[in-house]
């Protein structure tokens, strides 16, 4: 499973990026209506920085609408994917784009049939929403599952199923586990998947052991290894 970040804002991603595990961003227009500036600027840096698929969000409530701003979106760096909302508007559109090459990231998706009729449309992902299908106790992963079963049942859909709305390292456990190609994490969580108190306390006590070694420079202690093997 790849790892996206979900975001706008550049700092976050320029660090989870120096990690060397970042495959992608997926934004949306509250993310970008979170973190300001001009849009397209912003959309054209991440892609910059990231070197791989930046979702990018259209706005119009129609087929006419979200082809010209798919379009465009799509002009704005290689990397971009356009995303559309799951809808019959969303999925006429869809169809159009991947038709013209122009790849599709669907979101808002609740329930594996729309992921079925997005798949049929082209989409080049779907983005089931698992946080919050949690919060109102259905089984966000359960619909992961679904759709990943829904797919590999069909020789003409080609879509990658990108988890969205993680809400904690366990999401992305599960939605590995489920068989998801992506999933687009928040920076907390991202940082969350990474620290453990056993890890810092273990390697806290690893120092302090090491600090009781009188020769303790790795590197000096590497040098006069080497020199003492050439004489
Ligand atoms: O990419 C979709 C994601 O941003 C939604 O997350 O936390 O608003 O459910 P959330």
């Amino acid at each position: 499973m790849q790892i996206f970040l979900d975001t706008a804002n550049l700092a976050e991603i320029r660090e989870v990026a120096s990690w060397g595990v970042l495959a992608g961003v997926t934004t949306n227009p509250s993310l970008i209506a979170r973190e300001g500036g001009d849009f397209l600027e912003t959309i054209h840096e991440i892609c910059e920085i990231v070197k791989g698929p930046v979702s990018a969000e259209t706005v119009a409530p129609d087929v006419e609408g979200m082809l010209r701003e798919g379009r465009l979106l799509a002009t704005v760096h290689p990397h971009v994917v356009v995303k559309v909302p799951l809808t019959e508007a969303g999925i006429a559109t869809t169809r159009r784009l991947a038709d013209e090459g122009i790849r599709v990231n669907v979101t808002l998706c609740f329930q594996a049939s729309q992921a079925l009729l997005a798949g049929l449309a082209g989409a080049a992902y779907i983005s089931p929403f698992v946080g919050r299908l949690d919060d109102v106790s259905w089984d966000g992963t359960d619909l992961i599952r679904q759709i990943v079963g829904v797919y590999a049942n069909s020789a003409t859909i080609h879509t990658k199923v990108l988890a969205a709305s993680i809400r904690h390292p366990l999401h992305l456990v599960d939605a590995a586990l489920a068989g998801a190609d992506v999933a687009t994490a928040p920076y907390k969580v991202l940082k969350a998947c990474i620290r453990h108190p056993l890890t810092d306390s273990g390697n806290a006590q690893f120092l302090a052991d090491w600090a009781k070694v009188p020769e303790r420079d790795i590197s000096l202690l590497v040098e006069k290894w080497r020199a003492k093997r050439r004489s």
